[in-house]
C-alpha cells in the first residue's frame, strides 16, 4: 500500500526518536564539568597541538559532549530538534537564545525572504569561468557579491568623491548566446523592494548585523542552488516564498518540489549541521570577525576553512570513497589496506567526540531508510554499514574513532538528488547560522584572538653580505 505523505513524515520522527531513545540507553547526557562552568579570565588550560583543550570564549550557543556524545543548542537535546523542530526555528534559538513565537517565526521567515540575493549578485557568477570553479570555490565569490549589496549601499555616501572608477558594469557581461533550451541569453529574478538597512552604519556588526545575517542565511542557500543548477548546464530558478527553507533549498537545486518527506530529511540534515562549538570553521569565522572586519569576510573565512577534506569536505569524499570500494564484500579488504598505509578513513574520528556523533545517530537510519530507493544506493549504503562495523571494531574502544556527521550525510544528500560537489556547500549553507550566532555572541564582549608561538629557532645569527655566504 502506498504510504501517505504524513505517514512518511511520522516514520522520520520516529527514526529519530528511536535513535535518541538508542543514545540514552548506551550514554548519559551528564554535563562535563570543566567546560560548562563560568569563566574567571584568565585560566589555565591543558594545549595540545592543533589549540586542542585549549578554551577560546565563554558561549551560551552550544554545547558537545563529546565523552558522551551529547550536543544541544541553547539548551535543547539535538534529537528533540530535529524530532519537532524545523531549520528556520534552529536558526532563530542560535541567533536570539529562545526558541520564536508563532509571530516572531514568521517575522523572522519574511526576512530570509526579503534577503534573498538580488539578480546582478547571481549574475555576478557567470562573470567568472564556472566551469574551472569549484562549487566550494563559487560559494566563496558569491559571498563577496552578497557583502557588494550591502556594504556598497552603505558607503554609496563615500564613493561620491571616486566617481571615475573604472570597472565593468554587471551588464557590459551579458551572455552572447542563450543556452540551449532557453528562451534568453540571461536569467531574471524579479526585483524586489528591499528594506533600507539602518542609516550611518559604519562596520556591520550594529544594526546592519542582523540583516547581514538574514541575507547571509538566505544568500549562501541561493548560491549553493544556483551554483549547482549552473554547473548542470541550467539557470538559476527563484525561490518559492511558499515554500520552507528546506523545501526551498531542494526546490532551487532540483528544480522541481520536493515531497514532504524529501523536505522533512533536508531540514533535519539543516538543523544537525548548524552548530558545532569551536570547530574550524566556527573558530576561523570568529578570528576574522575579533579583527572587526565584517561578517561577510567572516563567513567567507568560514567557507575557507570547512572546503577542506579533514572538515566539511569530508562528506563529499565518503561517498568517492564508498564507489571506489564497489561493495560490501571488498570492505575487509580495503580497509586492511588503508590500515596497513596508516591512513585514515573519511567521515570517521573527531577531535571531540570519543564517542558516537550523535548526528551520526539520526543520519544512519534515515540513510538507510532512503537506500531501499534504488539499487546503487542500496550498495553504498550497505558498502558504509560494513565499513562501520570494520572501524568501530577495530578503532572504537582502542582510540574513541567513530563515525562522525560527514559519514553518512553524504547518503543521504545523494539520495535528495544533491550533486556530490554541492554536499559540503550544504554543510556551508547550514553552519552558516551557527558561524554568524557565534561570531554575534563574540562580538558583544570582543578582544581580537592573539595566540603566541613557541620559538624554538636559533639566536645572534650574524649578518654576512652576499657575496660572502
Ligand atoms: C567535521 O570540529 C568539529 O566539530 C568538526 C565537525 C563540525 O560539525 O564542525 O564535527 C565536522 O569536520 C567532522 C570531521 C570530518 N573529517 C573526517 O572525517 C576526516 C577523517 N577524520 C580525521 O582526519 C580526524 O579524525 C579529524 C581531523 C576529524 C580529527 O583529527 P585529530 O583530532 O587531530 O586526531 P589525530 O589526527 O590527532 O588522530 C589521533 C589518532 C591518530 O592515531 P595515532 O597517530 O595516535 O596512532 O587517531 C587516528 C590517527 O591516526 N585517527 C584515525 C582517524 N582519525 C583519527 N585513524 C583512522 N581514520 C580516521 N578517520
Amino acid at each position: 500500500m502506498k504510504k501517505n505523505n504524513h505517514t512518511k513524515t511520522k516514520e522520520l520522527t520516529d527514526l529519530v526518536l528511536e535513535a535518541q531513545r538508542k543514545a540514552y540507553k548506551e550514554t548519559d547526557s551528564e554535563p562535563e564539568p570543566q567546560l560548562t562552568k563560568k569563566i574567571d579570565w584568565p585560566i589555565e588550560c591543558l594545549v595540545g597541538p592543533g589549540l586542542e583543550g585549549a578554551i577560546a570564549c565563554e558561549s551560551k550557543i552550544g554545547y558537545v559532549n563529546g565523552q558522551k556524545g551529547w550536543l544541544i543548542y541553547r539548551g535543547y537535546d539535538i534529537f528533540d530538534l530535529c524530532a519537532h523542530s524545523t531549520y528556520e526555528e534552529v536558526c532563530y534559538l542560535l541567533l536570539f537564545g529562545e526558541l520564536p513565537t508563532e509571530n516572531q517565526l514568521s517575522n523572522f521567515k519574511s526576512e530570509l525572504v526579503e534577503s534573498q540575493p538580488r539578480p546582478e549578485t547571481l549574475r555576478g557568477l557567470f562573470s567568472f569561468p564556472l566551469e574551472k570553479m569549484s562549487a566550494m570555490a563559487l560559494l566563496r565569490v558569491g559571498t563577496n557579491f552578497l557583502r557588494q549589496e550591502f556594504t556598497y549601499e552603505d558607503k554609496l555616501a563615500y564613493q561620491k568623491k571616486h566617481d571615475k572608477v573604472y570597472a565593468t558594469d554587471e551588464d557590459s557581461i551579458p551572455m552572447e548566446t542563450k543556452p540551449m533550451g532557453e528562451e534568453h541569453a540571461i536569467y531574471e529574478f524579479k526585483k524586489k523592494k528591499r528594506k533600507k538597512a539602518a542609516p550611518g552604519v559604519d562596520g556591520l556588526h550594529s544594526a546592519i548585523g542582523l540583516k547581514s545575517c538574514y541575507n547571509l542565511i538566505s544568500g549562501v542557500a541561493a548560491i549553493t542552488a544556483s551554483v549547482a543548477r549552473l554547473h548542470r548546464g541550467a539557470f538559476p530558478v527563484e525561490p518559492k516564498p511558499e515554500l520552507s527553507y528546506a523545501g526551498n533549498l531542494l526546490y532551487m537545486i532540483n528544480g522541481t518540489e520536493p515531497s514532504p518527506a524529501e523536505e522533512r530529511i533536508m531540514d533535519m540534515s539543516l538543523i544537525l549541521h548548524a552548530d558545532h562549538g569551536m570547530n574550524a570553521s566556527t573558530f576561523a569565522a570568529m578570528v576574522v570577525a575579533s579583527t572587526l572586519s565584517d561578517l561577510y569576510f567572516s563567513v567567507g573565512s568560514g567557507i575557507s576553512a570547512l572546503n577542506g577534506p579533514l572538515h566539511g569536505g569530508a562528506n563529499e569524499r565518503v561517498l568517492h570513497m564508498l564507489r571506489d570500494i564497489g561493495g560490501k564484500e571488498n570492505v575487509a579488504k580495503w580497509y586492511k589496506k588503508k590500515s596497513e598505509n596508516k591512513e585514515k578513513i573519511m567521515g570517521f574520528g573527531h577531535r571531540v567526540y570519543k564517542a558516537y556523533d550523535p548526528r551520526a545517530r539520526v543520519l544512519q537510519p534515515i540513510a538507510e531508510y532512503l537506500s531501499n530507493q534504488d539499487p546503487e544506493t542500496k550498495k553504498m549504503y550497505d558498502t558504509a554499514a560494513t565499513l562501520e562495523k570494520e572501524v568501530v571494531s577495530s578503532l572504537g574502544s582502542k582510540k574513541g574513532i567513530f563515525p562522525n556527521v560527514d559519514f553518512y550525510s553524504g547518503l543521504v544528500y545523494h539520495s535528495l538528488g544533491i550533486p556530490v560537489e554541492s554536499f559540503t556547500p550544504i554543510f556551508a549553507v547550514s553552519r552558516v547560522s551557527g558561524w554568524i550566532s557565534r561570531v554575534m555572541e563574540y562580538l558583544e564582549n570582543n578582544r581580537i584572538f592573539r595566540p603566541r608561538a613557541m620559538y624554538t629557532g636559533t639566536f645572534n645569527k650574524e649578518y654576512l653580505p652576499i657575496d660572502k655566504r
